[in-house]
């Protein structure tokens, strides 16, 4: 599904001029089908604002740009809600504090019951075993366990489970790695990548997290004051320091370490991923020295 805002604006308390909020303010931006794109820009610029409009969490206001995420229109008065959150699964922000039933099982089979009532009781249950092994855990063991006897990084997953159980084509996920240590952030990466292989064809990321967006994004876009300051591959947007260090944002580490390298004469022009720069670090350093 093909994600298309156009002069998308948004204004909290919209009714009270005295507390109104622009939050957004005409923002166009496409996202293709089968991208992984980032979304980075300081606190308060507006993308949660912007990814909770995706599936309908926020409506997009009267005469304020226009939105479609396939072939759902959310400018439209009638748009499906039910049907279009089934297809996009948003994941928030420490989202093991949404858990709520007794058991793993029950917790994870919640969004299925609510946006898929036909099924049988055998095909939910091949559903919600499915959903739990691929964030890696294991059904039996867990499956009726109480969601809140698990350790911060199980419930993390579970609450994923949760979503990806309505295999939802297009994954939106408001700073998932926050408060995960490195090697759960990289195993939290490698997750996603594996449901990316699989039936989630696009993945949407809002990060503050530099590293994540350059190892791991195909493009992506920098807000700034509710507004899309540029959009491109990482390699594009992380070029440019000093615009960043402007808009209060942090650069990946190889992006830091190839400006350094420049300023020594070393020219190393790789994708910023850690193993391209490694490479081509190996290659320039090496081939400097025959
Ligand atoms: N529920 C709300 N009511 C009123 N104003 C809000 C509300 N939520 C957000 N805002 C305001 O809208 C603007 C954009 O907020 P938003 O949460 O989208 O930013 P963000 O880029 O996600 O920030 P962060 O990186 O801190 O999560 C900010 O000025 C914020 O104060
Ligand atoms: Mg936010």
């Amino acid at each position: 599904m093909r994600i298309e805002a156009k002069d998308l604006t948004f204004t909290y308390s919209k009714k009270s001029k005295a507390i109104s909020n622009r939050a957004l303010e005409n923002v166009s931006l496409c996202i293709e089908e089968g991208e992984f794109f980032g979304i980075i820009g300081q606190t308060g610029s507006g993308k949660t604002t912007f990814v909770q409009h995706l599936n309908g969490l926020i409506r997009v206001q009267k005469d304020s740009g226009s939105l479609s995420v396939g072939e759902f229109d959310l400018t439209a008065k009638k748009c499906d809600l039910k049907a279009l959150r089934s297809r996009v699964g948003m994941v928030f922000q420490y989202p093991e504090y949404q858990l709520f039933a007794e058991t793993v099982k029950d917790d994870v089979a919640f969004g299925l019951r609510n946006f898929k009532k036909e099924l049988s009781l055998e095909e939910e249950e091949r559903r919600v075993k499915l959903a739990i092994e691929t964030v890696g855990l294991n059904y039996e063991e867990i499956k009726d366990k109480s969601p809140f006897e698990l350790s911060g990084g199980q419930k993390r997953r579970v609450a994923i489970a949760g979503v990806i159980v309505t295999e939802p084509e297009v994954l939106v996920l408001d700073e998932p790695v926050a408060g995960l240590d490195p090697v759960g952030k990289r195993d939290f990466m490698k997750l996603l990548h594996r449901l990316h292989a699989s039936f989630v064809k696009t993945i949407i990321l809002v990060t503050h997290d530099m590293n994540v967006v350059s190892e791991n994004c195909t493009r992506c876009a920098i807000f700034s004051h509710g507004k899309i300051h540029s959009v491109g591959s990482p390699k594009e947007i992380f070029s440019n320091y000093e615009q960043l260090i402007e808009l209060g944002l942090d650069i990946p580490v190889t992006a830091y370490l190839e400006r350094e390298l420049k300023k020594l004469g070393i020219d190393v022009d790789s994708d910023l991923t850690e193993s391209d720069f490694a490479d081509k670090t190996a290659k320039a350093i090496v081939g400097g020295k025959q």
